[in-house]
């Protein structure tokens, strides 16, 4: 026996090498180096020629086991391993016989795989395990699957099932590929896999929304009051302090980044929007009562006397001090009686400026607030319609 010669009689005669697949669990999926790390029970069987015995011969003994370095043993591989991972070495097989090979073994496997993390965290992956023989033929080793391709594209029976992907189905196909003047058989299995969202949305998306929801209710919050501001400035760094914990949450992809990264960004924006808003309010409202008053024609005319006001008392003063005997007492006190009168009356006239002022600045800070929540609901309207359908696609 020699077991670097493929085990047939006629050398023209294939070896069918059958194979089966059973997925155990999905330990990472990483789509920064666009691969998944897989734990799968991988069989294949095969008839050795030169293996065949009669168990009358040898007590009835029907199967025994051998070290696999002693046979010949076929190059089965997969073509998207990136890294053999911690596959433990299993250094025997069961031969029975009539020369039927079993070689069972756990392989943990990196493979290389196209992740579509856009859906984000409803996304589904479809990741392909390819089986073949790296140099032999179809001419001189074909493959076939053990069990029928529905029986194992259902097969959830070992799959760990509490982790963070459902296994949906494992679909196969055979197919032979030309490859410069040679047909290579190959088995194409194909991983579908869906993301349980319940723990992202959970951390993620529920947090953000009540930020939204808390920030749109500041709203109520008196105008004038001035903690407005402050209150959505806190909301700000509450959401930011929540983004950086969360960085880590969020799948790193080179080319596209998912949709809730753009969904964090929007609501970043948003929140800022509202803020830019409030101060543009309260600046509006605080802004100087000089202007205020030369809105209207009346405050005009109370600016004039306004004017000749803020002279007065100066040069009164100093005509006090100068003209200490001056016999005009009386008409001092008149003056400062008058100038008395004048503020009062122009305090009245600044008091219905500003209260006017300040419902015509609730009335833009409404219009403003309207316009903010259209946004957001279309934007909010958006992304749950998009999220909704992706989940139940
Ligand atoms: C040897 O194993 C193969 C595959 O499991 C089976 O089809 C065959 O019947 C077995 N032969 C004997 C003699 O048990
Ligand atoms: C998965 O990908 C393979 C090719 O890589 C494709 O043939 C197959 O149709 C895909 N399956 C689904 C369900 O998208």
């Amino acid at each position: 026996y020699d077991c670097g010669v493929r085990p047939v009689h006629n050398w023209t005669s294939t070896t069918t090498v059958y194979i089966d697949l059973i997925l155990q669990s999905v330990l990472d999926v990483d789509g920064k180096t666009q691969s998944i790390t897989t734990s799968i029970w991988y069989r294949q069987v095969w008839t050795d020629e030169f293996l065949v015995w009669d168990p009358e011969e040898f007590d009835g003994i029907n199967e025994i086991s051998l070290s696999s370095d002693a046979i010949w043993i076929p190059d089965v591989i997969v073509s998207e391993f990136v890294e053999e991972g911690k596959s433990p070495p299993i250094p025997y097989v069961y031969v029975n016989s009539s020369g039927s090979v079993k070689n069972y073994r756990p392989i943990q496997a990196v493979l290389a795989c196209s992740l579509e993390m856009y859906a984000f965290p409803f996304d589904k992956q479809n990741c392909s395990l390819t089986f073949r023989s790296w140099l032999h033929s179809v001419k001189e080793i074909n493959l076939a699957l053990w069990r029928s391709a529905e029986a194992i594209a259902n097969d959830k029976r070992e799959f760990m099932n509490d982790g963070e992907w459902e296994l949906l189905s494992i679909p196969s196909q055979y197919r032979q590929i030309r490859q410069d003047d040679t047909d290579y058989a190959h088995i194409q299995f194909n991983v579908l896999i869906r993301r349980r969202p319940l723990l992202y949305v959970v951390g993620l998306l529920i947090p953000s929304i009540f930020l939204m929801l808390v920030d749109v209710i500041s709203f109520y919050l008196p105008l004038n009051s001035g903690t407005r501001i402050a209150f959505k400035i806190s909301i700000l760094l509450g959401y930011t302090v929540f983004r950086v914990n969360m960085m880590d949450e969020l799948p790193v992809t080179a080319v596209r980044t998912p949709l809730i990264g753009v969904f964090f960004a929007v609501c970043m924006a948003l929140l800022m929007l509202s803020l830019i808003k409030s101060i543009l309010v309260v600046k509006l409202l605080h802004h100087s009562e000089k202007e205020v008053r030369q809105m209207s024609v009346s405050a005009c005319l109370l600016d004039k006397y306004d004017y000749e006001l803020e002279n007065s008392p100066e040069d009164d003063l100093l005509s006090l001090n100068e003209l200490q005997d001056a016999p005009s007492g009386l008409e001092w006190l008149l003056g400062e009686l008058s100038s008395l009168r004048q503020a009062l009356s122009q305090e009245d006239g600044e008091c219905s400026a500003q209260a006017e002022w300040l419902a015509l600045c609730s009335r833009l800070d409404c219009l403003l607030f309207r316009l903010y929540l259209l946004v957001l609901v279309v934007y909010a309207g958006t992304l749950l319609l998009l999220w909704t359908s992706w989940s139940f696609a």
